[in-house]
This record gives structure tokens, sequence and C-alpha cells, in this order.
């Protein structure tokens, strides 16, 4: 127990609370209205303070049914514990959301308290206007391939007699894209949703980063890209790092597309050891840069936010997302900048080195 001495410092009051906290005693008047439950209602607390809370806090639901009347907290079945959050109106139009507490002294007794907590609803609209928003951009991203895929396909069902083998080629070449679209975007989010929950899985094992990198490089110029396209500056003795090897394969994967696709000139791949300092291990840095265009200064911040892109040749602007995500999963960090010949530079550090066990 707190000793009465100092417990008016100690004591939480009223109107420190952030919610809206509003009191009723065992005859249903209003024996507490705090700052915030002025703020959000409109409702002084002085006209508030002794009322009956039906009139003291007249609110309403959604069809405009009066709540305490539909509600009845001092009547009904007395095993009732409260209402769950919901949002309700106030007479001049105001909305809040509402959570009462019925307290009872003995179990099933009569109510003796009326607690009712009262929250803004701008926070619930603002995420409810994301959540809106990112459905409508996937729905949008899905559509429009489909739409193509299916578009093709109804033309080559109807009309087949009527093509040359090269536009039937041409056209179902554009199906298959799509398709690979379709299966790209579903990979793509169900990244996403992963790194939001929280269950990006990683399977560690030891990795050689410098060697991914060559890799990624041979791939590409054995697909037909000019090695001068290519620089890589890979340190000498690099440390091993204890990843993901599949998820940092994507990682530069991304990176280095993005070069490729909305970069220009010769990328630059840097891979080397960053020292362990007083408040982090030792660390590799690998950074990748081109020589395009570059990303504007003020839209910099934006390019690892879900489905931004800036462009015409744009994707689904969730691969830097998902490096983000990638990366900070392994505990490293990304961030973006502008290389030294103009084009976007792409810098992430991992920490480096095995666990015990295999050093
Ligand atoms: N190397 C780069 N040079 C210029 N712009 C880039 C580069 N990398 C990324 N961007 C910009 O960032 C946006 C988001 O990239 P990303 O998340 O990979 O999405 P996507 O590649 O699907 O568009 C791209 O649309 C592009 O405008
Ligand atoms: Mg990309």
């Amino acid at each position: 127990m707190v000793s009465a001495a100092g417990a008016e410092e100690r004591d939480l009051r009223p109107d420190e609370l952030p919610d809206g906290l509003v009191v009723a005693d065992d005859r249903g008047l209003v024996t507490c209205f705090n700052a915030e439950a002025v703020r959000l209602t409109g409702i002084a607390a002085a006209t508030a303070i002794g009322a009956p809370i039906d009139r003291a806090l007249p609110l309403e639901d959604p069809e405009g049914r009066r709540w305490w009347r539909l509600t009845d907290p001092y009547g009904g079945l007395a095993t009732r514990s409260g209402q769950p959050e919901r949002i309700l109106r106030l007479p001049d139009g105001r909305t809040v959301l509402v959570t009462a507490r019925y307290v009872r002294v003995r179990p099933a007794g009569p109510v003796s308290r009326l607690v009712v907590a009262l929250r803004g609803t701008a926070a619930r609209r603002r995420s409810e206007r994301t959540e809106a928003e990112l459905v409508a951009t996937v729905a949008h991203e899905l559509r429009s391939p489909l739409t193509s895929v299916k578009g093709f396909t109804a033309t080559l069902l109807d009309k087949w007699d009527r093509f040359t083998d090269d536009q039937k080629r041409l056209m179902l070449q554009t199906v298959d894209s799509d398709a690979d679209r379709v299966t790209r975007l579903i990979t793509e989010l169900l990244d996403v949703s992963r790194i939001e929950s929280g269950r990006l899985e990683l399977r560690r094992e030891p990795v050689r980063l410098d060697e991914s990198v060559r890799r990624h490089v041979a791939g590409l110029t054995g697909g037909g890209l000019p090695a001068d396209r290519f620089e890589l500056r890979l340190a000498d003795g690099l440390p091993w790092l204890w990843a993901d090897p599949g998820k940092l394969d994507q990682v530069l994967g991304n990176l280095l597309e993005n070069a490729l696709r909305h970069g220009g000139g010769t990328v630059t791949i840097t891979v080397r050891a960053l020292p362990p300092t007083d408040d982090r291990p030792e660390g590799l840095e690998t950074t990748v840069s081109d020589e395009g265009a570059g990303i504007p200064e003020d839209v910099m911040h934006r390019v690892f936010t879900r489905f931004w892109r800036g462009g015409a040749r744009g994707g689904t602007g969730l691969g830097l997302y998902i490096v983000k995500g990638i990366v900070e999963a392994h505990g490293g960090t990304v961030s973006v900048g502008r290389s030294a010949r103009g084009g976007a530079r792409f810098r992430f550090t991992l920490p480096a080195g095995l666990p015990a066990f295999l050093a």
C-alpha cells in the first residue's frame, strides 16, 4: 500500500490520462469527466459533473438511437460486464470510440460504477483509409495483367484461324509475361505481409556475400548483358555472414535489377568489411551504384515505402520495401543516396561473423 504522505503526487490524476474518461456512480450520476473527455466531446466538465450519464454524455449509435437507453447499464442482465469498443456519435455530429465497463462490487450484484473510455476516431479512420488504399492498389495491379491475359486468350480462341503463327506467338508471349507479372506480384505481396506481421523467417547459414555478388553478375552477363556494365570492387578476406542466402539473393537481385532498369551506365558493386566499434559488432557494407539519372532529393525518403515508384518504368514498387524488410530482419540497415557519378547509390550493412559454435 502507498502511505498517505505524498499520495497526491503519486496518484494518477484523470486529467493526465491520454484517453477520455467519464465515470458515473451507482445512481448514474457523473462523478468524473476528464480533460481529454472535454476535448473529444466539446462538453464542459462543469455541466457534466453531477448530471445523469444520459444527459451528460448524450451518445447515439449510427442509427440515431440513444445509446444509454439502448444498452441500459444499470438495468438488464446483472452478468454483463460492459460494452466493447464502438463508434458513437454526439448530437453535434462528432464521433468518438467508446468502451464502457460496468463495475460491480459483488458478482451479479448491482452496478456500483460505470466507467467509460473515449477515444478520437481520427487514427482509426487514417488506418482504415491506408488499408482501403492498399486493397485498391493490389486490385488494380492484379487486374491490368489479367485483363491483358483475358483479352489475348479470348481473341485467340475466337479468331484462331485468322492469325499467322508469328502473331499468335507474339500474343502468347504477352500472355506468358503477364502471367509472370501476376505471379511475381503475389510472391512479393506474400513477402510484404510476412514483413509486416513479423513472420519473415530467416534460414541462416554461413554466407560469403562477395561470392553471391559474383554469382549474380555472372548470371546477368550470361543472360546477355555486356560484362562492362558491371564493376566489382570486392575487398579481400571479407568476413562470413550468418544469414539467409536466398533472402540476400533477393536483396542483391532487386538492387541490381533497379540499377539496370531505373538507372544507367556502369553498375558498380562494392563490398567491404566494417571494423567493429563501441556500439556495433563487425559488419559488412555493400553498395550498388549506377550512372543513371538518380533519385530526386525530395522523393528519396519515399523509395522504401510500399508501392512507391518513380518513373514510367516502375514495376510493382514493392522491391525496395522488401529489400529494407529483409536487411532489417538480419539486423542491418539500408539507405539511399547519390553516387559520385550522379546516379543512385544504395547501401546496406549487415552484422558479420558466425555464431560461436561455427567460428
Ligand atoms: N537505381 C535507381 N535509379 C533511379 N531510380 C530508382 C533506382 N532504384 C529505384 N528507383 C526508383 O524507386 C522506385 C521504387 O523501386 P522498387 O521498390 O524497386 O519498385 P519497382 O522497381 O517495382 O518500381 C522505382 O520505381 C524507381 O522510380
Ligand atoms: Mg524494383
